[in-house]
């Protein structure tokens, strides 16, 4: 039985939503957040940083344009390996990555971000941007990540968060709730996929909740950033290094 033949309600609805926007996904986005998406991708590799050679695991991977920069931070002899649940998400990544792909510095898995189909300790750094958001259960996707990250690694989450300023945050809501369900409908015909996209910000937690969720599940050196006034947010967390062996008698 495959990792998709049974998925949760939330499940069906995210993967119906992706297969009809996946075409116009980026360009939808770039639009309603004027460009600021790519500051904060690249803000969101810099704080991954990890090294060349290294294995690393972008989760929620969608069109691959995370998936492409860390690429470019693990070559020569690196990988990135990019999952996602969509197969229409993950055929446009197939063609952004076209080059690395043949290269062997990526590899696209499809998969569910809940149920990684990875041996633990498998990654030096696991990255997930917009997906803690759309998964069905947050602590079980961050638990997932915690066990395929070698001891030492690192998690880094990119996410729209909740502004600070009270009216700055009004303003955003109803920004959120009028312009991107105007521009989706209007380039991939699906009003009610950035009505969704509305719904899933205003449920979201605080930024300072997600902090306070990566140390629950073990993450250590837990820090979180605030980009554009806190429209996004980029968590960081250390899995803890091994405990040293202890001394035979
Ligand atoms: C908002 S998109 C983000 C894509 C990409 N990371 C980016 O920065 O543009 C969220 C992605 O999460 C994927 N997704 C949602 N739930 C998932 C799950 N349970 N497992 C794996 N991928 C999932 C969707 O298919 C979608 O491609």
């Amino acid at each position: 039985m495959g990792t998709i033949d049974f998925l949760s309600s939330k499940e069906e609805l995210v993967f119906s939503i992706f297969r009809t926007i996946a075409p116009r996904y980026d360009l939808v986005n770039t639009i309603v957040s004027f460009g600021r998406l790519h500051s904060w991708r690249r803000f969101m590799v810099e704080k991954a940083a990890p090294s060349p050679g290294q294995r690393v695991l972008d989760v929620c991977c969608g069109t691959g344009m995370i998936t492409k920069d860390l690429a470019a931070k693990v070559k020569p002899d690196g990988k990135v390996i990019g999952l996602d649940l969509s197969p229409e998400m993950l055929a446009v990544a197939e063609r952004n990555l076209a080059e690395l792909i043949q290269k062997n510095l990526v590899q696209l898995v499809q998969g569910n971000a809940m149920a990684l189909p990875f041996p633990d300790g498998s990654f030096d750094c696991v990255t997930i941007g917009y997906g803690l958001r759309n998964v069905s259960d947050r602590g079980q996707t961050l638990r997932e990540l915690f066990r395929v990250l070698k001891p030492g690694g690192k998690v880094v989450s990119l996410e729209l968060a909740k502004p600070s300023l009270p009216l700055f945050n009004k303003l955003y809501h109803l920004y959120m709730a009028t312009f991107p369900p105007l521009i989706g409908s209007l380039l991939t015909g699906n009003k009610e996929a950035y009505l969704y996209l509305h719904c899933s910000v205003m449920s979201y937690p605080h930024q300072r909740e997600i902090t306070h969720l990566f140390h629950e599940i073990g993450f250590r050196d837990v820090n979180c950033s605030e980009l554009s006034w806190g429209l996004a947010a980029v968590h960081v967390g250390l899995k803890p290094a091994a405990p040293p062996a202890s001394p035979s008698p």
